[in-house]
């Protein structure tokens, strides 16, 4: 997943993933509805996988400028956003199982539970505080995604037991691919999925679909 980063031309992310034959998917910033119905085409003309709003970014200071404004969407406009594209719609950082719902009601994809790794708004909850709520309230849906402070095969369990389908990290890989391009990317994800198999065999788990509250107990 790519990004849409205030210092970078606005469409870096589908660019970059054009490059790459599609294989990504650009994350764009809450903006404005047409700028957002423009940047879909755009992503859906590079045959990206599918198409992310983090929707977390609607305070955003640090991204937002008078000419480049970011927004709360309405329920109304989310759906306008999954109808206006083939692809498939990913709509991040939802926080609470209503909004869950909404993101449901909308005719999303995929729901990602994020607080942007805790750097949107610092005292909110953690993810894994609201995991369970949201899961109870959508799980089995639609994919549940989660990220935030997920470094080893145990904290991916862990993500799993609490609610997610699906367990992102964002940091280490970053760092991993600054440091040593894609070898070291690549080591540092086989180091999360022996992790994940020594976590699964000590917790009793012989499928991920076992992960469940029992072994956080
Ligand atoms: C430097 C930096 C920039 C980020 N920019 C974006 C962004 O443009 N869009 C987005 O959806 N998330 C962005 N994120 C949040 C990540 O997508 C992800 O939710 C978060 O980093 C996950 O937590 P983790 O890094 O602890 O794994 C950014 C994170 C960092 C550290």
């Amino acid at each position: 997943m790519v990004g849409n980063t205030p210092s970078a031309p606005e469409d870096l992310g589908v660019t970059i993933i054009g490059e790459n034959k599609g294989w990504g998917i650009p994350t764009f910033k809450p903006q404005a509805q047409d700028k957002l119905f423009e940047l879909f085409k755009l992503a859906e003309k590079l045959d990206v996988i599918a198409i992310g709003v983090d929707l977390e970014c609607a305070g955003s200071t640090f991204w937002t400028t008078p000419e480049k404004r970011v927004y709360r969407k309405s329920e109304k406009e989310l759906r306008e956003l999954v109808d206006s594209t083939e692809k498939p719609v990913i709509f991040k950082g939802i926080m609470n199982s209503e909004d869950a719902g909404k993101v449901v009601d909308s005719g999303a994809s995929a729901c990602y539970v994020s607080n942007h790794g805790g750097r949107v708004m610092d005292g909110g909850q953690a993810v894994a505080e609201v995991l369970p709520d949201i899961a109870r309230e959508i799980s089995g849906k639609i994919p549940i995604l989660a990220d935030g402070a997920v470094r080893t095969g145990f904290d991916v369990l862990k993500v799993l037991a609490l609610g997610a389908d699906v367990a992102l990290l964002g940091r280490p890989l970053a760092q991993m691919s600054i440091a040593g391009g894609e070898v070291a990317v690549k080591k540092y994800l086989d180091y999360v999925k022996d992790d994940l198999r020594r976590a699964m065999i000590l917790t009793g788990c012989d499928t991920l679909e076992d992960a469940n509250m029992d072994i956080l107990a």
